[in-house]
Parts: C-alpha cells; sequence; structure tokens
C-alpha cells in the first residue's frame, strides 16, 4: 500500500523498523542510520557501493565516499574516471550503504546526478589533507599507467606548493535521490524494507515484502 509520508502510521505494524519511527525526510533518515552505525562502531559508515552505466548499458559499482548529505547524496571524484563518463553519458547512479553487525543495516538510494559548483568542490578540495591534494592531481583518475614508478615520479613533479591547487577535472557529484529503500535484518528472513519514493506531490513511503 502507499501511503503519503503525512499519514504512514499504520495500526499493527510490528517490524523492528516502523514507519512512525522513519523520519519524514530519507536523506535526514539515512544520516540516522550512518549516525547509529557509526555508534554502534561500524569504521567507515560513510562508505557506499556507486552504481553507474554508461552508452552501452554496461553496470559498473565502486565504492567512494559519501562526503555531504543536504538535499542529495555528495561524493567527489576525477571528472575524467570510468565512473564520470558514464555519469556524462547517462546522469543516474544507484548507491548502496551496508553497516554490518549489530545494527544489520542496508539503504539503497537512486537518481539523477548533476556536478556540484566549483566552490563546493573547492571548499571540501580544501579539507583534505596536502598529500592527498597533491595525489589526486597527479593521479588521472581510471587511466591506464605503466608502472606504480611513473605514479609517484608524477606526485613528485606536482611540487611541494602548501595550497595545491583543485585542478579542473577533480570536484564532486550530488545524487538527487527519487528512491530511497532502508532495509534491516529480521528474525527468519522476515526484514523490514521501507521505501521512500518522490513523485510530483513529494515523498511516498511504503512497505515491502522481503
Ligand atoms: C572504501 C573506499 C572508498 C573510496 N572512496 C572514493 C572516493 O570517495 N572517490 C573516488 O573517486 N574513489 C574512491 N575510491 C576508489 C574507487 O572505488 C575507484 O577505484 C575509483 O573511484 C575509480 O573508479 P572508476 O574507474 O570506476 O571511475 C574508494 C575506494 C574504497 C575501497
Amino acid at each position: 500500500m502507499t501511503q503519503t509520508c503525512a499519514d504512514a502510521a499504520p495500526v499493527g505494524d510490528t517490524g523492528r523498523v516502523d514507519v512512525t519511527d522513519l523520519d519524514r525526510d530519507p536523506v535526514r533518515q539515512l544520516a540516522n542510520w550512518i549516525a547509529d552505525a557509526r555508534a554502534a562502531g561500524e569504521l567507515m559508515p560513510e562508505a557506499m557501493c556507486l552504481a553507474t552505466s554508461g552508452a552501452e548499458g554496461m553496470p559498473s559499482a565502486r565504492f567512494v565516499l559519501m562526503r555531504g548529505l543536504d538535499d542529495g547524496v555528495v561524493f567527489f571524484t576525477d571528472y575524467g574516471s570510468d565512473k564520470a563518463r558514464d555519469l556524462r553519458d547517462n546522469p543516474r547512479a544507484a548507491a548502496v550503504f551496508h553497516f554490518s553487525a549489530p545494527v544489520h543495516r542496508q539503504v539503497r538510494v537512486s537518481g539523477s546526478v548533476a556536478k556540484t559548483g566549483a566552490e563546493e568542490s573547492d571548499r571540501y578540495w580544501a579539507t583534505r589533507p596536502v598529500a592527498s591534494r597533491r595525489s589526486a592531481i597527479a593521479s588521472h583518475q581510471s587511466s591506464v599507467i605503466t608502472t606504480r614508478r611513473e605514479l609517484e615520479a608524477a606526485v613528485a613533479a606536482v611540487g611541494d606548493a602548501p595550497e595545491p591547487v583543485r585542478p579542473e577535472r577533480w570536484g564532486g557529484y550530488r545524487i538527487h535521490p527519487e528512491v530511497v529503500e532502508f532495509w534491516e535484518e529480521g528474525q527468519d528472513r522476515l526484514h523490514d524494507r521501507l521505501r521512500f519514493r518522490r513523485d510530483h506531490e513529494g515523498w511516498r513511503l511504503e512497505r515491502l515484502s522481503p
């Protein structure tokens, strides 16, 4: 049954995750679950597996770090990478977070993707350790190289400026969620699955069979 977020509180909903427990903004809810996972000892709860597919339709997945949650899910990367080529040809993505024991949860997000503005990329760039900034300048992500030494020589060639400037080819993306699903392990495989879907009126929340 589909419900609007305003009235999503069915009587007798006895799963471990009740719809009444959830924030009506799924991005805020994701932030809550990341905080729960961190408090429970998850070392890198902001790691998410990001799936893209380009012009040829071949799916491709890799982990990236979520670096912002606002009206979307933000990550940073090289705009010359394979994932960036996919996103240029097909600006949509799916991402999944996994939080292991004791929380046993998964969150799936999918939607359209847009580059962050240069200022936002600059702000995040400035928070990175200087050595990581130099590496990002030297490494043209996803390009083929002959040896590791070649890469190290490229890093040395970047020089030792105290504030390395962000190359234009490095920056952020924001996934604007259209579907967000919260999954929590239940007894005897009767897991909870609660899915938010965005339509022209806002978020709709529905419970799915596990
Ligand atoms: C836990 C983890 C976090 C990662 N975070 C990022 C990230 O935030 N940005 C990034 O570009 N690559 C990150 N990587 C590396 C990517 O998984 C991947 O190797 C790289 O982005 C190139 O992917 P592509 O060739 O599909 O574009 C991370 C890898 C791991 C294992």
